[in-house]
């Protein structure tokens, strides 16, 4: 499910070096994940990191690819060190620990086209007189491993004193910005919520920091990027991971299931504060205000009241607005890429990664 793909931007060597990169860092993890399988000894411990290991399949890997893009971009062109694949790794098993944990606050029943990590004991489990909440409580754990080894990938990563603090300094603001997106989030649930502004604020906060910002400036530092490389690319990051986080708001309500892996009606049953909510709310009408009312938050939505938003989505133009507002985002990226600042193979990579990652049907 890679978004690394030969085409106009990318040639085939840039697609074997990404490629290369993403094979290091899933081979990282595995033989992670494998030392802790061979060495637990507290009871128990294994079947735990069965679980980790099947919540670490399939993905695209955006976090990963992002840092490597910015180690290029920063002039570092070989492949990832081994200290970088560590803090890559890193990054993919806290967005682990992020995915379960959200899964849960989000009562969630789909993830990358099989069922949440919850909801998967809660099934094998089905003779336990609780099981739903014994599926609950595994995946609390199994989230709160999940981030205790990224932060054990990083303490062991092979890295110079300077670029160990700053892999501190960022992973650590990363988690702070992504609890305090989530709370955001969980606070206007459910609220008949109109401020887009406030909508875009958890849009940064809950995923553009963690996806695109911080992942690339991790990349840039580990390269030793200049101060305007560093300016630039966190310009660049809130752009890109803002437009990543609206695109993902209209697949889950517009995407197909088939390829996002997540139903098209969690959104819309928690009632959540997507800037695609907010701009239909503030804009519709008497009628589409009632629908609104009826169907948006209703545990029982289901696909013909998902049909019926969406026409009200198309019809406020809030649909169309979330497009161009991708759009404008995708031109701020793409020329701070014109600025000459990044070495052109990065400025190369970072280009795919941005049509892609803002384009994705998946
Ligand atoms: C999903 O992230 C959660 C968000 C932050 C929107 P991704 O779209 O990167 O998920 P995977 O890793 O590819 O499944
Ligand atoms: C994405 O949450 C942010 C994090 C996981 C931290 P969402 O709830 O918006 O994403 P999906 O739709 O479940 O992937
Ligand atoms: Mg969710
Ligand atoms: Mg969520």
């Amino acid at each position: 499910m890679s978004l690394v793909m030969p085409g106009e931007v990318l040639d085939v060597n840039d697609v074997a070096l990404l490629a290369d990169d993403q094979r290091a860092v899933d081979q990282r993890l595995a033989c992670f994940l494998a030392d802790k399988e061979r060495t637990a000894d507290s009871p128990g411990l294994r079947s735990l990191v069965v679980l980790l290991r099947e919540c670490l399949v399939g993905g695209k890997r955006m976090r990963p690819l992002l840092l490597a893009c910015g180690q290029r971009a920063g002039g570092e062109l070989g492949p990832l060190t081994p200290g970088a694949v560590n803090v890559a790794g890193a990054l993919e098993m806290f967005h682990a620990f992020a995915l379960i944990h959200d899964d849960v606050m989000d009562d969630s029943d789909r993830r990358r086209g099989h069922a949440t990590l919850h909801r998967l004991v809660a099934h094998r489990h089905r003779s336990h007189p609780d099981a739903a909440r014994f599926g609950l409580s595994i995946a609390i754990l199994v989230g709160d491993m999940a981030l205790g080894w990224s932060h054990e990938l990083i303490r062991t990563a092979d890295l110079t004193a300077e670029q160990s603090a700053a892999a501190w300094q960022v992973f650590n603001a990363m988690s702070t910005d992504t609890v305090a997106g989530q709370h955001l989030d969980l606070l206007t649930a459910g609220t008949a919520a109109t401020s887009v502004e406030q909508a875009m604020l958890i849009t940064r906060y809950k995923t553009a920091m963690y996806t695109v910002t911080h992942p690339l400036r991790l990349g840039l530092l580990l390269a030793d990027a200049n101060h305007r490389q560093l300016e630039a690319g966190t310009e660049l990051g809130t752009a890109l991971g803002e437009a990543f986080q609206l695109r993902d708001d209209l697949l889950g309500v517009y995407g197909d299931p088939e390829l996002t892996g997540k139903p098209t009606t969690d959104d819309l049953r928690a009632g959540k504060n997507t800037v695609l909510l907010a701009l239909a709310r503030r804009h519709a009408d008497a009628q589409q205000h009632g629908l609104l009312n009826t169907l948006v938050g209703s545990p029982d939505l289901d696909a013909d009241g998902v049909a019926l938003v969406r026409d009200v989505f198309d019809a406020t133009g809030a649909r169309a607005t979330v497009e161009r507002m991708i759009t404008q985002r995708r031109a701020t990226a793409l020329a701070l890429l014109d600025t000459g600042v990044f070495h052109p193979v990065g400025e190369r990579l970072l280009r795919n990664a941005v049509t892609v990652a803002t384009a994705r049907d998946h």
